[in-house]
């Protein structure tokens, strides 16, 4: 154990790049908005500062609309798309000191910053100071942030946060955007080389590049769009109810309240802490009016057709993540440790794989169709001891300790056979393995 925060604890310190931390050495030379919230959780292990800091360097690059963009490119590099192709000088929301990508991630941030202000607080001393002072300094950014996805991506106030980009999920070739993907016609756009296939072992762990073509495709309808998104809705091929980000707006949001309440921030009617609230409730209600009660999975929903987009991937999962049905936070327990999921014959390791080994979608080791990816089972358990399943939770936080055992901190995890896939050395595997172990 100890060897293994060691080595976790000095894959982050070479990550590190002063203010902020690369989400891998080569495949990822820059900070990436959900990657930085894992980042600042495992950081916050070894130095609370650093962890607030990595926080703060993540809000630098925050639009006026309060998006928070999923790359923050702080220094050249090889990187593809780089800033170039995003050309996010067409946006008059676009911050002034830094040079962003033009979508957003997941909005994992406030979670992460909830449980660094309460392990502070519990500690004590200096720490506690930092991190309340923080809160207050930043919990109208934070709440900006929410509440962007909250109207500009929620016009119509469905409770489902709309993406624009399958990278917007976090989760980029999932099975789960397949049938829209297919509908999308690729059409004239300046001509690109990948710089990610010379950064892993086997191309079949990346998206194809047919999967690639179509990705730069809707970034070039973003920039055509000017990053505007109503025009984007009107005009774009890719317009997605996605459940998972839905889900982590409510947990993130109830927990941005729940601070704002203990350190008497955003009080009133009208306040952070109300506009917070009604937030969580509104994608809470979202996320549960999507599951099918055939499967028990929540499903995104393609908002140009009306269609529910009904995949066993584990973002069927996101209503144990917000909760408020306790019948249904079991059923999803029992389906998650069960045969279809972690329990599956097949699994070398009994942690949460991105699609069901069940499913005739899954394929062992490209990218998002069926490997494991270490955040993904610490999202799940951390849903899980949140909603008081201490034990299942602890499952899934022993097999994850189990697969990292090489120290490796791969990217994602062949599910059959154990092995390491995409990059070494990923800060955020890194990370999680340095909560769990805490
Ligand atoms: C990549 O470059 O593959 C990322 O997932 C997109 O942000």
């Amino acid at each position: 154990i100890g060897l293994m925060a060691g080595r976790a604890g000095y894959v982050l310190r070479a990550n590190d790049r002063g203010a902020f931390t690369v989400a891998s050495p080569t495949l990822y030379p820059h900070m990436w908005s959900w990657d930085a919230g894992f980042v600042a959780l495992g950081i916050a292990t070894v130095s609370v500062p650093r962890a607030l800091n990595e926080l703060r360097s993540l809000l630098s690059g925050q639009w006026a609309t309060g998006m928070i963009p999923h790359i923050l490119f702080h220094s050249p590099s090889d990187y593809f798309p780089g800033p170039e192709r995003w050309r996010t000088q067409v946006a008059a929301a676009r911050p002034a000191g830094v040079l962003t990508s033009g979508i957003c991630q997941p909005p994992i941030h406030v979670i992460a910053l909830s449980r660094i202000l309460h392990d502070a607080r519990r500690k004590g001393g200096a720490d506690q100071e930092l991190a309340e002072e923080f809160v207050r300094e930043t919990f109208d950014s934070w709440l900006a942030w929410h509440s962007y996805l909250a109207t500009a991506r929620d016009p119509y106030s469905y409770g489902l946060v709309e993406i624009h980009h399958g990278w917007e999920s976090g989760m980029d070739d999932s099975p789960r955007w397949d049938a829209a993907y297919a509908n999308v016609r690729v059409g004239d756009m300046p001509p690109f080389v990948r710089a990610d296939l010379a950064h892993v072992a086997d191309p079949s762990q990346r998206p194809t590049d047919a999967e690639y073509a179509t990705y730069l495709w809707l970034l070039e309808q973003k920039v055509h769009a000017r990053y505007d998104d109503a025009v984007y809705r009107a005009t774009g091929d890719f317009v997605m109810g996605d459940v998972l980000v839905s889900a982590l707006l409510a947990a993130a949001s109830d927990l941005l309240a729940d601070m704002g309440e203990e350190l008497g921030i955003g009080g009133g009617a009208s306040g952070g802490v109300e506009q917070s609230r009604a937030i969580a409730r509104r994608f809470r209600t979202g996320v549960l009016r999507s599951v099918n009660p055939e499967t028990g999975l929540a499903r995104d929903l393609d908002l140009r057709t009306g269609t529910w987009l009904d995949v066993e991937s584990a973002a069927g999962f996101a209503p144990l993540l917000c909760g408020g049905d306790d019948a249904l936070t079991r059923r999803q327990r029992d389906l998650l440790l069960g045969p279809r999921w972690c329990g599956h014959s097949r699994l070398r390791w009994p942690v949460v794989p991105s699609v069901s080994p069940a499913s005739p979608a899954f394929r062992e080791q490209t990218y998002w169709r069926g490997p494991q990816w270490p955040v993904l089972n610490w999202l799940m358990a951390w849903a899980l001891n949140r909603s008081g399943e201490q034990e299942a939770a602890n499952q899934l936080r022993l097999a994850g300790l189990s697969q990292l055992v090489d120290c490796d901190f791969a990217e994602y995890y062949q599910p059959v056979t154990g092995e390491t896939l995409g990059s070494r050395d990923q800060s955020w595997t890194a990370a999680i393995a340095l909560d769990f172990l805490a």
